[in-house]
């Protein structure tokens, strides 16, 4: 029986591939050029399923044009790369790669926070153009992380990771708005009170912004927002691009109406804000919060048991639109 064609658009692990290599007829971009949208679409031609990643975007045309496609697996845990309402339309499964990303995102949300808050990247630049001479009382004076009010934004499992790190490593007051309350016993956990979204903004000293986006997300931190925010405060966006307006951060920044951003994610990225690369008051990082290669082994290999399973008739791991599913 011939093995179903799937395509790997981004190069992945050698040892992910021929696990694939196994159940698949397999065309991989493991040189990872950068196909334009038309070679993405060429490429997908004949193929039934796609391993893709948070960069790759599925929606309504490109499912027009490869009309055998069944399934894409993203190797990522947001999803807003995918039109799930044109998948599940064109009867397309999509799947992404949760919980195995969850631990090192948040350790990564609290070092740009740490790193943020006590201005290392700024300081290390200086350091390195020559400019330290001499010690001064205030030199590169920070904000204290222990002790402080830490605001989430979003308090979905990243959320709670960084809310239980800031609560029972730094003993920092926690407190968080979401679409829905934690139940008690969870809130307990994380040792975080839920407050409306006014009062996140006017009370956190260093707010983290963790939740998906979509639409109703888009700019959930603009100009208006930002305005509400303590002139000390530091922000930080491990969540999407596109949740926080870049443009009105940029002015806020240089004005330091608020003192200090960290970013890992940027609207349009990799393209980034140029008022963002001229402000000394933000450490830019590119999008790497789950980067440590244990965890993206395990985000890779979760998003290939997703398309294994799917094609031995089993429910896969993690279907993000199970109501297109016929199993056996
Ligand atoms: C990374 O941003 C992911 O969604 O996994």
């Amino acid at each position: 029986m011939s093995k179903p064609k799937i395509l790997v658009v981004r190069a992945i692990f050698a040892e992910v591939i021929a696990r694939l290599d196994q159940h698949f007829e397999v065309e991989s971009n493991q040189n990872d050029e950068s196909w334009s949208r038309a070679e993405l679409i060429e490429h997908m031609q004949g193929k039934e399923g796609a391993f893709t990643t948070g960069g790759d975007r599925i929606d309504a045309e490109l499912l027009a044009a490869c009309p055998q496609l069944r399934i894409c697996a993203n190797m990522a845990v947001g999803f807003n790369n995918f039109d799930i309402k044109a998948m599940t339309a064109a009867g397309v499964l999509a799947t992404n790669a949760p919980d195995v990303l969850t631990e090192t995102t948040a350790d990564f949300g609290f070092a740009l926070l740490m790193a943020t808050a006590r201005r290392i990247t700024e300081s290390e630049h200086f350091l390195r153009a020559g400019k330290w001479n001499k010690w001064s009382y205030d030199m590169f004076a920070g904000s204290d992380i222990h002790g402080a009010t830490l605001g989430i934004l979003g308090m979905g499992r990243i959320g709670q990771g960084i809310a239980k790190r800031g609560a029972h490593g730094f003993g920092m007051k926690v407190i968080y708005h979401n679409r829905s309350r934690l139940d008690a016993a969870l809130e307990a956990e994380c040792k975080a009170g839920y407050v409306s979204k006014e009062v996140l903004l006017k009370t956190a000293d260093h707010l983290v912004l963790v939740l998906p986006y979509s639409p109703a997300s888009h700019h959930s931190i603009g100009a208006a927002e930002l305005a509400l925010m303590k002139p000390t405060a530091t922000l930080v966006n491990i969540a999407r691009g596109g949740i926080v307006d870049d443009a009105a951060l940029a002015i806020a920044l240089c004005n330091r109406t608020i003192a200090a951003a960290g970013l890992d994610v940027f609207e349009g990225e990799p393209a980034l804000h140029p008022g963002l690369l001229t402000v000394p008051n933000v450490v830019l990082t590119p999008h790497i919060a789950s980067a440590t290669l244990p965890t993206r082994l395990a985000m890779a290999s979760l998003a290939a048991r997703n398309l294994i399973e799917f094609f031995a008739g089993n429910r896969p791991p993690t279907p993000l639109n199970p109501e297109v599913l016929v199993l056996k």
